[in-house]
């Protein structure tokens, strides 16, 4: 190669140097930064842990949340039915419940416990034991909630009790449980008696009033559908397994999407609110 075309060729070997590296850090930058980011957003991972992630120096995928990261392993709820939790559930501290009640948690959840939103539960007709062991196990972490999690961050276990109980005994006879509105004679079956060849119990032999279930056992009649339907998927897919001994996400996970549907109309039909006092 003669001296003049080594010299024409320099520039263009520069050049072309410059291309390659300026490709390499863009692409860098996207996939290491930009795209994690972006995607880490809409899935609420931070930025960091999104790049970390990205790089591979943490475990996880950029553009998914971990469901289960606000989670514990189990066992799952730490809850325990001492005599002094009991005894605080039948006799509150009244003032103190209706207070922390209407400051805390009128907003999201109705001062007399009927929420006016399908994102929130309804508190009215729910039972003080169901009500107090969920709150336990929002602040102990074994159910993963951001919002209730930053809610129960600042309260202590009498504390919790004064409020389960203030809604539970406050909001007693908002139920009218005598007017189902599905007559599906399917789901009704399921409720009353279970399908046996699917391994699935009735509902109603935990759920029905006085039925006997676990003490735990929420009251599921009148609370809203779009949150019934949330937490028997959530139990299916295991994002919600604060449930002992595994009953809910046994049994969530042998319906069907159409069963969970119909259930959460059935209970969500059952018992119209009446005017609460
Ligand atoms: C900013 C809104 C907000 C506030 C304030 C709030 N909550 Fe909640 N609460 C929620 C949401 C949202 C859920 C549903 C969580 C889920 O989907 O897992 C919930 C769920 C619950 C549950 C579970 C219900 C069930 O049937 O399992 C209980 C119990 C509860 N809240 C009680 C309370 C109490 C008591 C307070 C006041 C100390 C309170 N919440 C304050 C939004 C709120
Ligand atoms: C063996 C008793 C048992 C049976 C049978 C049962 N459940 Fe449950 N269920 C529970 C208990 C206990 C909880 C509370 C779990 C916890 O501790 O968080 C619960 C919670 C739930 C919740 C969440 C309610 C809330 O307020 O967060 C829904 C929804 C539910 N069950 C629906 C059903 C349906 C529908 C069936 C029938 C297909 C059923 N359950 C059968 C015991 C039972």
């Amino acid at each position: 190669m003669s001296v003049e075309s080594e010299a024409e060729d320099r520039p263009w070997q520069v050049r072309a140097s410059v291309i390659v590296v300026a490709i390499v850090v863009v692409a860098a930058l996207l996939g290491f930064v930009v795209l994690p980011v972006v995607q880490g957003r809409s899935a609420g991972v931070d930025a960091f842990s999104a790049i970390c992630r990205a790089l591979g120096l943490q475990a996880g995928s950029p553009a998914v949340r971990q469901p289960v990261s606000a989670t514990r392993a189990e066992p799952v709820s730490l809850v325990a039915w001492t005599e002094e939790v009991i005894a605080r559930l039948h006799n509150p501290n009244e003032e103190n419940g209706s207070d922390l009640a209407a400051n805390i948690c009128a907003s999201c959840h109705g001062a007399d416990g009927v929420s006016p939103d399908p994102a929130f539960p309804h508190m009215a007709g729910q039972s003080a034991f169901a009500i107090y062991k969920q709150l336990h196990d929002f602040k102990n972490g074994a159910r993963g909630n951001e919002i209730m999690a930053s809610v129960v961050e600042q309260l202590d276990d009498e504390q919790m009790a004064d409020i389960a109980a203030h809604f539970a005994y406050f909001t007693k006879g908002a139920l009218d449980p005598t007017t189902p509105v599905t007559n599906d004679p399917a789901i009704v079956r399921l409720v009353e008696r279970g399908i046996t060849a699917r391994g699935l119990p009735a509902c109603a032999s935990c759920h029905g009033a006085h039925a006997g279930g676990p003490i735990e056992t929420p009251t599921l009649a009148g609370q809203r559908h779009e949150y019934l339907a949330a937490q028997l998927r959530a139990f299916a897919k295991g994002e919600r397994r604060n449930d002992i001994y595994h009953r809910m996400r046994d049994i969530a996970t042998k319906l069907t999407d159409s069963e969970i549907e119909e259930l959460a109309a059935y209970y969500a039909g059952i018992g119209l609110y009446q005017r609460i006092k």
